[in-house]
């Protein structure tokens, strides 16, 4: 390792209105260094990556670029002093082509104008050494979140940076991609490249990370070697306690069956007939690779797109296609977007969560929630949720990523719901929050709901569901047991289409 670092940031402050986001934190990032930021939600981690990529600027402190102190005001001037980021928010212009996306600012001109063979060919070979595969032609509000992600990946690498900050980049993808994205890191490394590696998984920071910064409501707690420590250590330097079993799996007793699928396709096919049946008290994992229509399935049950088949609620059959039925009827929601179908960002946290409430019509008809005042249910809802904002009239758009998660999840379970279907529930969320949300899964299945959720997180189905659903391109292909399988047998049912079959098996 180099003894003189690339980037050198000192005594960095951060207040905004109602919050000091950052309090006096260094950080110091070397060529061929993968450097973790760990913390609780909201606890600082973004708002650095912010200053050092142009995105916010500090109120204190300083930072240094090979020893050169510099003002980074703008992501263009992070970007010429060689520093790029791929963050939690989407930064991709959907209206334009994956191309244009990828080589934004650099589209590459001929005689009469910009050269779009040369153009689309250059996107192709950023997205082929990522290994995405995806078409450089298509606009970027086709594709799915994870994809979106992929075409963010491809334009950092190809843009040649020396700093590279990955905030939580491979929240929304595939393990495969998330495994392509590690080989990429190990590649940069060896280019002397220094990358900033966030994420509430901490197996991929002690995967791959050298050095990791713990920040605890915006104040350094500890800089350490991340060979030196072990995951329970980092978690408790991050949260201040120890998470001993994180899953805390309780034993609820399972009722009759409350919900019915049957047969239910999506017009684009990307459901095909899937049928399932889940019981009073009961958690079914949904486990699927990326594409194979798991997003589609969740929506399609709820109404949220359109659908044929039938979905049965407590004996009543109910009309697809109408989220607001889905909402009436007793069934919550939890999507796996939660910028784009979740939240209105530029609206209050209280208008956020009593927006269910207002939609179904329900804050005014029945009793029980007409007594108290919009206000009062979203005090509680943050209360109980440990969301953290300066105030309920804050705009949910500032939250930390996490914070605008658990929103969500705040909002859905407040409904108490009779079923709810939970996308990627825990994504963004950090280790202590995580293991407080599945105790509010369990707590509504011991009332008699039904949850449905659907994971891209192996250990978080195995360590919760009590059955495991595995699709493969649009169907279901497989039923697990999660006390006798582990992720192999799920990863292979979901890849192949197929159960494993063990040869020899004792
Ligand atoms: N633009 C903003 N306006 C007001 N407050 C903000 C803004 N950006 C961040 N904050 C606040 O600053 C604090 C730190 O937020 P930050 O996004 O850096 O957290 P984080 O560590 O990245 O959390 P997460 O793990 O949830 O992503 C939070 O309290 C957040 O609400
Ligand atoms: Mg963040």
């Amino acid at each position: 390792m180099a003894d003189r670092p690339i980037v050198s940031m000192r005594g960095i402050t951060k207040r905004f209105p109602g919050v000091t986001a950052l309090q006096k934190v260094d950080l110091d990032l070397y060529p061929g260094q993968v450097h973790a930021l760990v913390g609780e939600n909201g606890s600082g981690k973004s708002t650095l990556c912010k200053c050092l990529y142009g995105m916010a600027a500090p109120d204190e402190g300083s930072i240094t670029i090979d020893g050169t102190p510099r003002e980074i005001r703008t992501p263009n001037r992070a970007l010429r002093l060689g520093i790029s980021a791929i963050t939690q928010e989407l930064t991709l212009a959907p209206a334009l082509s994956v191309t244009e996306n990828i080589l934004m600012g650099r589209l590459p001109r001929g005689r009469f104008g910009i050269d779009w063979n040369k153009a689309h060919a250059l996107a192709r070979e950023a997205l082929d050494q990522v290994g995405a595969n995806i078409d450089e032609r298509t606009p970027v509000a086709n594709l799915s979140v994870a994809l979106q992600q992929e075409v963010e990946i491809a334009r950092a690498v190809s843009s040649r940076s020396r700093v590279l900050i990955l905030d939580e980049a491979t929240s929304a993808l595939s393990e495969e991609a998330t495994e392509r994205l590690m080989g990429k890191i190990h590649q940069l490394r060896s280019q002397s490249v220094a990358i900033v590696f966030i994420s509430h998984r901490l197996k991929e920071i002690f995967t791959c990370c050298q050095r990791a910064t713990v920040l605890r409501d915006g104040q350094l707690v500890d800089v350490v070697d991340v060979d030196k420590i072990s995951e329970s250590e980092l978690v408790g330097k991050m949260v201040g306690r120890t998470v001993e079993d994180l899953y805390g799996k309780r034993s609820i007793s399972i009722g009759e069956t409350i919900f019915t699928v049957r047969n239910l396709s999506t017009p684009d096919a990307r459901v095909r007939n899937v049928s399932l049946e889940l019981r009073s008290g009961e958690i079914l994992g949904i486990a699927a690779l990326v594409g194979s229509g798991k997003v589609q399935l969740g929506k399609a049950i709820f109404g949220a797109i359109p659908a044929t088949g039938e979905v049965i609620l407590d004996g009543k059959s109910l009309a697809l296609g109408d989220p607001r039925i889905g909402l009436l009827a007793g069934i919550g929601y939890v999507p796996d977007d939660r910028k784009r179908s979740g939240l209105l960002l530029t609206r209050s946290v209280r208008h956020n969560l009593s927006l269910s409430w207002m939609i179904s019509g329900l804050l005014s008809r029945l009793g029980v929630v007409r007594t108290k005042s919009e206000t009062a249910l979203a005090a509680d809802c943050v209360k109980r949720f440990a969301v953290r904002t300066p105030s309920l009239n804050h705009p949910v758009v500032h939250l930390s990523g996490g914070n605008q998660q658990k929103t969500i999840l705040a909002r859905c379970f407040a409904m108490n719901p009779r079923v709810v279907v939970l996308m990627e529930p825990t994504r963004g969320i950090d280790v202590g929050a995580k293991s407080e949300v599945y105790g509010f899964m369990q707590d509504m299945a011991a009332a008699g709901a039904g949850i449905v959720m659907i994971s891209s997180d192996l250990p978080e189905l195995l360590g919760l569901a009590d059955r495991i659903l595995v699709m493969y391109q649009g169907r279901i292909c497989g039923e697990f047991d999660p006390r006798v399988c582990g992720e192999e047998d799920i990863a292979h049912a979901a890849c192949m289409g197929k159960e494993r079959i063990v040869e020899g098996g004792s």
